[in-house]
């Protein structure tokens, strides 16, 4: 059962409302007073439950934010002292405690813009569920998917402070055993994620990769 150090209900088929069915529009979130698409919700808090990678005062960059949940999740456990810089391709509705840039995560100008907005303090945590629109053709989607997870980690090593905590969403496929080896070199420790609001049969799994060596 999964079940949420700050209250959010088991999944459906989880010991949770027998729904019959694992998909989950959406749900208001009454213990936390906000709306969330409680899919990707489920997947964060889930690696929340397991890894504890936030704390309360972190600063967190939350990359491939839109439509917010997990910004809203991040925002939620940062608490006041805490910050969250989102960023999206898409626009994304104003959330407290998050500051939003919009704009392709692959052009400079972004990069330039969020590290801007870090203003220069270290971060202790950055998530990246970036993914990019799906084709279909998986010689097409993984090589997209990787370039982002490539990205998400060059910016990692340039903003993480040591000790700091880095979770990706990757697909498996052609490039992702590199792409985990070339964490493992860079981080104390790594684990692979498989959340259970993940579809069972999408190559999609999160990397959650804890003490940045700096
Ligand atoms: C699975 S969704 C993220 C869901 C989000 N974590 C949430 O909880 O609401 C993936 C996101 O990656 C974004 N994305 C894809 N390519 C991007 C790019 N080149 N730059 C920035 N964001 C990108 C998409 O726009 C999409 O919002």
């Amino acid at each position: 059962m999964v079940k949420s150090a700050i209250g959010l209900p088991p999944l459906p088929g989880q010991n949770g409302p027998p729904t019959g069915t694992r998909r989950t529009p959406k749900v208001s979130w009454f213990a936390l007073s906000i709306t969330v698409s409680a899919k990707a919700a489920y997947k964060l808090l889930e690696i929340q439950d397991k890894d504890r990678v936030f704390r309360p005062g972190m600063t967190v960059v939350d990359l491939g934010s839109a439509p917010g949940s997990w910004s809203q999740v991040a925002s939620k456990l940062v608490g006041p002292a805490g910050q969250v810089i989102a960023s999206d391709i898409l626009p994304m509705d104003a959330l407290p405690g998050v500051r939003f840039i919009q704009g392709d995560f692959r052009e400079e100008a972004v990069l330039a813009e969020l590290l801007a907005a870090t203003g220069g303090r270290s971060i202790d945590l950055l998530i990246s569920d970036m993914a990019p629109n799906i084709s279909g053709t998986m010689a097409a989607d993984v090589p997209r998917a990787m370039h982002l997870c490539d990205l998400a980690l060059d910016m990692a090593g340039q903003v993480l402070k040591p000790g700091g905590v880095f979770v990706v969403k990757v697909f498996q496929g052609e490039g992702f055993e590199a792409f985990r080896q070339d964490i493992q070199q860079r981080f104390g420790t790594l684990k692979s994620r498989k959340p259970a609001a993940s579809r069972p049969r999408s190559r999609e799994l999160y990397l959650v990769a804890k003490d940045f060596k700096g």
